[in-house]
């Protein structure tokens, strides 16, 4: 087994490495502060390639891999965890619409979304679909040509700033989840509209909003894949999000990391620098173990997604390790840097609240236990 990467996954941690010094870590700070969505951030991702990275060419892909998407999002998620929040549910959508769309559904919308002209955004949840991904009650009834849609999703990350939306609608009740179907709805269509955007504890940067259809009218070409196959379709984007939320929570652990590695070896008390301590020095032991571990249990799974084996039990389990990793880390780093920690002139504060969400989007950390267990006790 080799554990290296590979040439290009080295270079492209290298060129994200520079870009996210150079464009994002300065304006994290206000990105966070003023709740400010970074669009000129990710059109610049987009215009670089970036957003590009995994995709085939026939659509403006780059042909990279899995690991190489991993690593940009965790590279971001290192300086700003918003933007990498915003990036890592930008690909759900595109993933789904390169594996179940159509030729048409695939030249209409990719090409614009890998070059970050257009941003995609994932709409499962609602007020009584959230763990219980099941119970979706909005509805989608075709009315000759056209699909209606009516009923409302909440928490939905890219709302509001999004152009392309990939939604679960309940096609047939009587079916449960196979009567659930999956849709594609661009952001002006009539009878679509924003409703509450969410103030957060954290990712602040990034939105998260309502989406209302009422008599929504969406052309049936817009089906992704088939009437009754949208659980499925979700559960299979979720398997491939989770990869991209766990290396998001992966950056947040090692920019804490970086952090306190920097402030040990200045901050100096009782005569010597924090760093010299052995009972701090410890901290940093359980730190730097449980990151290790987060990478290569996300790496791998990207890897087997990449070589087209299945990974259900593996992004599950790197998911809510590295989630874990990224309070436990974030937690740690605040302590690490006592009354500093706290304030709001050091980005710590900022990264203990933008890990919470890790542990709790694209499925809890308890949903991914269910999974785990599930995938173990077959
Ligand atoms: N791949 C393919 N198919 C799958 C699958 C997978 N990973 N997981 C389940 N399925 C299939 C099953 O095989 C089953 O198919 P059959 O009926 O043909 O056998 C079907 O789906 C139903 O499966 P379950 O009976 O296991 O479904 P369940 O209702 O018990 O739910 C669950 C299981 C894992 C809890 C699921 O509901 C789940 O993942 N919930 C969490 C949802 C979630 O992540 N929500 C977060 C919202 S999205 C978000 O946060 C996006 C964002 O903006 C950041």
């Amino acid at each position: 087994m080799n554990f290296d990467l590979t040439y290009e996954q080295k270079m492209i941690r290298q060129s994200i490495k520079e870009f996210t010094e150079n464009e994002i870590a300065p304006i994290a700070e206000e990105t966070d502060k003023n709740h400010k969505f970074p669009r000129e951030t990710i059109k610049k991702l987009g215009k670089y390639g970036f957003l590009a990275i995994p995709f085939p060419s026939e659509y403006g892909g780059a042909e990279g891999d899995e690991i190489s998407k991993a690593i940009v999002i965790e590279e971001i998620a290192k300086k700003c965890a918003a933007t990498a929040a915003i990036v890592s549910v930008h690909y759900l959508p595109i993933n789904l619409i390169l594996k179940y769309g159509t030729e048409e559904q695939k030249q209409k919308y990719l090409p614009k979304m890998i070059t970050g002209e257009s941003i995609g955004a994932f709409a499962l949840t609602e007020p009584n679909a959230g763990s219980d991904a099941s119970n979706v009650q909005t509805t989608a009834i075709l009315d000759g040509d056209e699909y209606v849609l009516n009923g409302t999703k909440c928490f939905i990350t890219n709302g509001g700033e999004a152009d392309v939306y990939v939604i679960l609608a309940m096609t047939d009740k009587s079916k449960g989840t196979k009567g659930i179907t999956v849709f594609i709805v661009e952001k002006d269509t009539a009878g679509f509209s924003i409703g509450k955007i969410e103030e957060k504890m954290g990712i602040c940067g990034s939105s998260t909003a309502e989406l209302i259809f009422e008599n929504c009218r969406i052309p049936k070409e817009n089906l992704l894949s088939r009437e009754g196959r949208g659980f499925k379709l979700a559960m299979v984007g979720l398997d491939g999000g989770r990869i991209g939320m766990a290396a998001q929570a992966l950056g947040i652990a090692e920019g804490a990391m970086d952090e306190s590695l920097k402030y040990l070896k200045e901050r100096e008390q009782f005569g010597k620098p924090l760093i010299k301590f052995q009972g701090l020095q410890w901290y940093l032991a359980d730190m730097h173990a449980k990151i290790e571990s987060s990478r290569f249990l996300i790496y791998n799974a990207a890897y087997l997604k990449q070589a087209g084996k299945p990974f259900t039990l593996e992004a599950s389990t790197a998911k809510l390790v590295a989630s874990e990793t990224a309070m436990f880390v974030t937690h740690k780093a605040v302590q690490l840097h006592g009354g500093y920690g706290f304030m709001k002139d050091y980005p710590l504060e900022r990264m203990m609240r933008d890990a919470k969400i890790t542990e709790i989007y694209e499925g809890t950390s308890e949903v991914m236990k269910i999974v785990i267990a599930s995938q173990i006790t077959r």
